[in-house]
């Protein structure tokens, strides 16, 4: 083969087994895993696949809801910089971008808004249902049974194909949500359920139904309203991650949008995936004072450990949603009084930045460096981080719901295996094995 560009957007492959050349489209830099079918030893042999456990280099769908580029620290929603959105929307004005693709008028908003408020309530069933569950049952698996149990309620969701009913399901569940996170939290504090109270903005109205005792009207300090405001902004949406994969894999089954979101809610349950930030808090703890940071990097380096909160699979740059949270951090601690753990985690972060340990992997901080000291000084107990952020997390995954949905490119997900397993064995039935 030549070694000279031709200009073609193509790729030729030989296949060394038989010889021959085969010419395959590139498409936005990607090729078609479906061409490299046609690659065989004999027509009756199977085709060329690839193997990608994990999808480290496999592009799973078409989409224009979210774009990273973790080289360089960008995220955007919908094409608009997150530091614009965190600064200047709000979370449901950002979940109305996230599903309709654009910003919303006026009237938009406002319909938008008045929609969400008003189903806020729940079924009084679906309270009988939590209720039910043992008194130290884990919030996520609170969330994320009683968000499927949804579906139980509302049959109509499974009519998929109708617009109007789609919009439905996707104002509900973003307006119970909260609803549901509010009153796993309380169950395991064994405190009665708070009704959602319309008169309060969606996160104001969030924190009422976690904190209200026997006061009239819960008023949550307003700094502290914003900051969360924010945290639900920075998660709203994150691309392919591995539970919105969760979603449209069962979503492409065309179950309901409640089932395709449980799914999403119990793949944000795995360690993996949503649950750093606690690591970084139990990490500070161990740290305990500014003075034994240089030991505690001199472990790290010496590979006995992890900072916690640093590096990510996509970005190899500051990621931009912790600059972020570092700032809302100082926001919340004016209001609720400093945490030493703050000092602690601002001056590892220099020191690290500064490191070239961490300065030649490209390991920053992340979002989940500064989130759980958030979380802790608003008094949620660690199960409660990922309910969080579950609640945040929902409008992007109905996005990416809507967007699977209504894409012609689409099939169920089915991947391919590659069987390393036993062929052809002869069976005996267990009256002759065990003679
Ligand atoms: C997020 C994470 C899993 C990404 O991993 P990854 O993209 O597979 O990166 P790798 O594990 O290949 O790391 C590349 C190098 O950086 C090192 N590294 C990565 N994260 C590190 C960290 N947090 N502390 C110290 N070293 C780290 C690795 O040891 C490796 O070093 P080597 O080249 O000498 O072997 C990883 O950075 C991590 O475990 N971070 C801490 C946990 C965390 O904060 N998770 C939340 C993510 S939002």
């Amino acid at each position: 083969m030549s070694n000279e560009a031709s200009g073609k957007d193509t790729l030729t492959v030989r296949d060394n087994r038989t010889g021959q050349d085969y010419e395959i489209p590139i498409t936005d830099g990607t090729i078609a895993a479906k061409d490299l079918g046609q690659i065989k030893v004999g027509d009756d042999q199977p085709g060329l696949a690839t193997y990608d456990p994990g999808f480290v280099n496999t592009a799973s769908c078409r989409s224009a809801v979210t774009y990273i580029d973790g080289d360089q620290g960008i995220l955007e929603y919908r094409g608009y910089p997150i530091e614009q959105l965190a600064e200047k929307s709000n979370f449901l004005e950002v979940a109305y971008l996230l599903i309709h693709g654009a910003l919303p008028t006026k009237a938009e908003y406002d319909a938008w808004v008045h929609e969400i408020t008003y189903h806020t309530f729940v079924h009084e069933n679906v309270k009988s249902f939590m209720e039910g569950f043992r008194y130290d049952a884990h919030p996520m698996g609170m969330l994320m049974a009683s968000t499927g149990a949804l579906s139980t309620f509302y049959p109509d969701a499974r009519n998929i194909t109708d617009a109007d009913n789609r919009h439905m399901q996707i104002v509900r569940m973003i307006a119970k949500m909260p609803t549901l996170g509010a009153w796993s939290f309380r169950h395991a504090q064994g405190k009665p359920f708070v009704y959602p109270d319309n008169d309060l903005g969606y996160t104001a109205n969030f924190l009422s139904m976690l904190f209200k005792m026997s006061e009239k009207k819960f008023e949550a300090d307003e700094r502290l309203v914003k900051a969360l405001d924010v945290l639900f902004i920075l998660h709203a949406d994150h691309e392919q991650n591995a539970s919105t994969n969760a979603v449209r894999s069962v979503g492409s089954t065309q179950v309901d949008p409640y089932s395709a979101v449980a799914a999403g809610v119990g793949a944000l349950f795995g360690p993996l995936h949503g649950g750093a930030n606690e690591a970084v808090l139990r990490m500070l703890r161990r740290i305990g004072s500014k003075e034994n940071i240089p030991a505690f990097i001199a472990g790290v380096k010496d590979g006995n450990e992890k900072l916690m909160g640093f590096g990510h699979r996509v970005y190899k740059n500051y990621d931009p949603r912790a600059k972020i949270i570092k700032k809302s951090a100082e926001d919340v601690f004016e209001v609720t009084g400093t945490n030493p753990l703050l000092d602690i985690a601002k001056e590892l972060e220099k020191i690290a930045l500064e490191d070239e340990y961490f300065v030649k992997r490209k390991l920053y901080p992340n979002v989940d460096f500064y989130s759980g000291l958030i979380y802790e000084a608003f008094q949620f107990p660690p199960e409660m981080f990922t309910v969080l952020f579950a609640i945040g997390r929902t409008p992007g995954w109905l996005a990416q719901w809507l967007e699977l949905v209504q894409d012609k490119d689409q099939k169920i997900a089915r991947p391919k295996q590659i069987y390393t397993g036993d062929r052809r064995l002869t069976f005996a039935p267990a009256s002759e094995r065990w003679a």
